[in-house]
């Protein structure tokens, strides 16, 4: 038995319509926070598009605290994102390089344009949320995430030294100096990152359901965030980078990038720990880091979660005509009693 608060997810995709119901619906069963992603169809970037959605979410909302962030680029309006802020309807920005992933072609292509919203980012403490990869015509994307250290967030740290940053679902040990280096910057960690390694994820058959922005990496990257992360080093979090694609669009001739871990993130996670004989880091990672890196309460009733050992999984989650591919990666599995 194993007793953790529950847990905070500060970097997960609901989507939007029918799907955002049933994925919400998902999250309101692990989660008591959650910080949401504004990658929709069409970005949430202005007062509208963030009001309906925030109407559409809260109506299908049970007691989950949800985080809401603005799709940061150049067509955003300062004075929108004052009047916004001052009303509380969002936490963050996400900045999404241009293409580096799902719904990201209205991206930002040259940083140093958005100066001005840097500016008032950091004047009114609202926390930036990055997608770091510098992404190219031609280039590695193994090393992308490498790149956009040196060249964009190293140029934001240095300009913008009050700004608070997060760099979401980290890859790579050069990301984990970086963050361990640099003032106020935290960093997200996903389960998938944490668990799958190149060999894991195309070293025999190649498993579309592990595509994902940024890529998986080898294991000498992926043995440095799981020691970082069982650490209990407060400035790694939990942050599922969730994100719910159809079956009919991964199992495909162009599988799209996502990787939908909602449903047993949490079981996998603990169990994680719990091979390694470090479950009291647990509330750390999944609660207590993400919460202090953004000077927020939570609520702190304690959930009991039991070991089983002949769960059956399901694989899929059905959708509509279609499903979601729920990821798992251990054969145990930790339900809340
Ligand atoms: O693989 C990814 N999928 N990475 C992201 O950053 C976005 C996400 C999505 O929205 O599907
Ligand atoms: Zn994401």
């Amino acid at each position: 038995m194993i007793k953790i608060f529950k847990p905070c997810d500060f970097h997960v995709h609901l989507r939007e319509g029918d799907l955002a119901k049933q994925v919400l619906a998902e999250n309101n069963k692990q989660f008591q926070k959650i910080l949401i992603m504004p990658n929709l169809n069409i970005p949430i970037t202005n007062s509208k598009l963030l009001n309906k959605y925030r109407k559409h979410l809260l109506k299908n909302n049970k007691n989950l605290e949800i985080l809401f962030t603005i799709y940061l680029n150049q067509n955003c309006s300062i004075k929108e994102l004052s009047e916004m802020k001052k009303k509380k309807l969002f936490f963050s920005v996400k900045l999404y390089p241009k293409n580096a992933t799902t719904n990201s072609s209205s991206g930002v292509s040259d940083i140093k344009k958005m100066t001005k919203f840097f500016e008032f980012l950091e004047k009114n403490e609202v926390p930036l949320c990055v997608h770091g990869e510098h992404v190219q015509f031609n280039d590695d994307p193994f090393e992308r995430e490498k790149k956009f250290l040196d060249i964009e967030l190293h140029w934001i740290r240095k300009n913008f030294p009050n700004l608070k940053i997060t760099l979401e679902h980290i890859t790579t040990k050069d990301s984990i100096d970086f963050v361990k280096q640099h003032n106020l910057i935290g960093a997200t960690v996903t389960t998938h990152h944490l668990l799958e390694n190149t060999y894991t994820f195309f070293g025999n058959h190649l498993k579309p359901e592990l595509f994902c922005k940024p890529i998986i990496k080898n294991a000498k990257h992926q043995q440095a965030l799981q020691k970082v992360v069982l650490s209990g080093h407060k400035k790694f979090f939990f942050g599922s980078d969730s994100a719910p694609h159809l079956k009919s669009k991964k199992f495909t001739e162009f599988c799209c990038a996502g990787v939908y871990s909602t449903k047993y993130s949490i079981s996998n996670i603990i169990e994680f720990f719990y091979r390694n004989k470090k479950q009291s880091n647990l509330d750390k990672f999944l609660t207590l880091n993400g919460n202090n890196h953004y000077n927020l309460d939570y609520y702190r009733e304690k959930i009991t979660f039991r070991r089983n050992s002949n769960y059956k999984f399901k694989r899929f989650s059905k959708f509509k005509n279609d499903h979601l591919i729920n990821y798992n990666f251990y054969k145990n599995f930790w339900s809340s009693i």
